[in-house]
């Protein structure tokens, strides 16, 4: 997966490395800048069941700050912001492994370090029985859930 790069980031940064699927490190810089959730806008995403990103609309291009071309092929974590606790993301998996569908708030990281938060499902696309791949649709969270949310995964870290 792609560095990070001093250079796109915007504004003082500090740094945190994160221990990702697969033995996968990567060190990250991240900004308290916040980009709103876009009103009305869905973010939408695909990927294999390895949760390598083989698609994306335009607005998950625009709030993530990569190019499609930095996205596709990338495992899904090259959005993973060091506030969310792992626990989060093993429950994802652990429910679309089943052919669920999950729902949670994430906090997402930015190429340039900032972030933004979602309401995301995520939902096993299944053909002839067989989980073929996944897809995220994100919507905007209420403020009372994010404030819930940054208690509840300050907490889990
Ligand atoms: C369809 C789909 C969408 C995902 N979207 C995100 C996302 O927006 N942000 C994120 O940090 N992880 C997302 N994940 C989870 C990542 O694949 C990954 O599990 C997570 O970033 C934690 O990294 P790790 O599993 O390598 O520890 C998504 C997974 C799937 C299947």
């Amino acid at each position: 997966m792609r560095d990070f790069k001093p250079e796109d980031v915007v504004g003082d940064y500090k740094e945190a490395v994160l221990d990702l699927y697969g033995g996968l490190r990567r060190v990250v810089f991240y900004t308290d800048l916040e980009t709103p959730y876009p009103d009305g806008k869905l973010i939408v995403s695909t990927t294999d069941t390895n949760g390598i990103i083989t698609h994306g609309n335009k607005a998950f291009v625009e709030m993530s700050g990569y190019t499609l071309d930095e996205l596709i092929g990338s495992p899904h974590s090259i959005l993973r912001h060091p506030d969310m606790p792992a626990v989060a993301f093993k429950d994802l998996w652990d429910t679309v492994n089943k052919g669920l569908h999950w729902q949670g708030i994430v906090k997402n990281l930015r190429k340039d370090g900032g972030y933004y938060w979602v309401k995301a499902t995520v939902i096993p696309n299944i053909r002839q029985g067989k989980v073929v791949s996944y897809t995220s649709v994100r919507r905007k969270p209420s403020h009372t859930k994010v404030e819930e949310c940054t208690a509840l995964y300050a907490s889990l870290k």
